[in-house]
């Protein structure tokens, strides 16, 4: 059965607005490792996904699924978009609903940190806190509950679920990488609700099916690595497509924090925890190779974690 569009409910300058706003999506920079890691015949590149609006990865997964409800009439200014998330997707749907026009309503596990809660209040964000006991899963419940409630009132975003978030990177991140880097042997990147991964991942293959993936997890269930799930005990994103790795690596939050400092040293990257657990995986992959081009992705940097800062300066 096709879906039929009706036209009548488009805010078509809500819809030139979003449009607009895709020039401040994505087109991140490549920063090359040259001292942390120096072999001949292997090169390591991380995507500085913090210089777009917003300052992380997300705002590519955020930006494409307010897009896609705007365009088939399903967001419209009346309607408040409606997430649960734990920090850089709420960040990402709070500045752009801001930019648009278009209220955002967050369920936030009630222990995310005070920077977080900060910004999403001075984004005008409408936040519900969730138990502090059931992190994202339990705000995913909440989130759900509220939209089966009320939806007249809500567009459920369910960054867990929405196609969007992995098209994003499929569409933006996989290109970008592929168009500087044509080379590339090797895409190493954490699981959260998936979607860079999986959507970065997807495309690489289907661009050179040669290029091997490695999925990065936490090593435990309760790690340190903020936006990163522990596969086997979270609800699995339904986005999320286990076929996909060729290889699939373990990282320790200890080891993410020798990297934020030794990346701070050596190569003046302010790296966020799963940053430098990203990097931790892509250098793993490099050092076991005789060539080759191993890309991953530095999600955000340490601007909104002050325990790093306080700590490295
Ligand atoms: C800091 C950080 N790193 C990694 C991720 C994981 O990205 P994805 O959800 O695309 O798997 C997220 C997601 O929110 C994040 O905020």
């Amino acid at each position: 059965m096709s879906t039929v569009i009706s036209t009548s409910t488009i805010d078509l300058q809500l819809l030139r607005s979003v449009q607009q706003l895709g020039t401040q999506i994505g087109h991140t920079p490549l920063h090359r490792i040259t001292r942390l890691f120096n072999k001949p015949g292997v090169t390591v590149y991380a995507k500085k996904e913090w210089k777009q609006l917003s300052g992380s990865v997300k705002a590519r997964a955020g930006y494409a699924i307010f897009k896609a409800a705007i365009e088939n009439g399903s967001l419209t200014k009346q309607k408040a978009l409606l997430d649960a998330t734990s920090g850089n997707t709420g960040i990402a749907y709070a500045t752009i609903g801001a930019r648009l026009g278009v209220p955002v309503t967050l369920c936030l596990p009630e222990n995310a940190s005070p920077e977080r809660k900060e910004i999403l209040r001075s984004l005008d964000a409408e936040i519900i806190y969730t138990s502090r006991f059931e992190g994202t899963d339990g705000a995913q419940q909440v989130a759900r509950a509220l939209a089966m409630e009320q939806p007249e009132a809500y567009y459920y975003a369910d960054q867990y679920r929405n196609d969007n978030n992995w098209k994003a990177h499929y569409h933006s991140t996989a290109l970008e990488i592929f168009e500087a880097l044509p080379g590339i042997t090797h895409f190493v990147a954490g699981l959260g609700t998936s979607g860079t991964f999986t959507g970065t991942g997807r495309r690489l293959k289907e661009l050179n099916p040669a290029i091997r993936l490695t999925s990065l997890q936490p090593d435990n269930p309760l790690h340190g690595l903020e936006g990163w799930k522990h596969m086997e005990t979270a609800i699995v994103p339904t986005i999320y497509d286990s076929t996909l790795a060729d290889d699939n690596l373990e990282v320790g939050t200890e080891e993410a924090w020798e990297m934020i400092k030794a990346a701070y040293h050596y190569e003046q990257l302010l790296l966020s925890p799963s940053a430098a657990a990203n990097l931790v995986g892509a250098l793993q992959v490099a050092e076991k190779l005789d060539h080759g081009v191993v890309v991953t992705i530095l999600p955000d940097n340490a601007d909104k974690y002050k325990d790093i800062i306080k700590k490295l300066l």
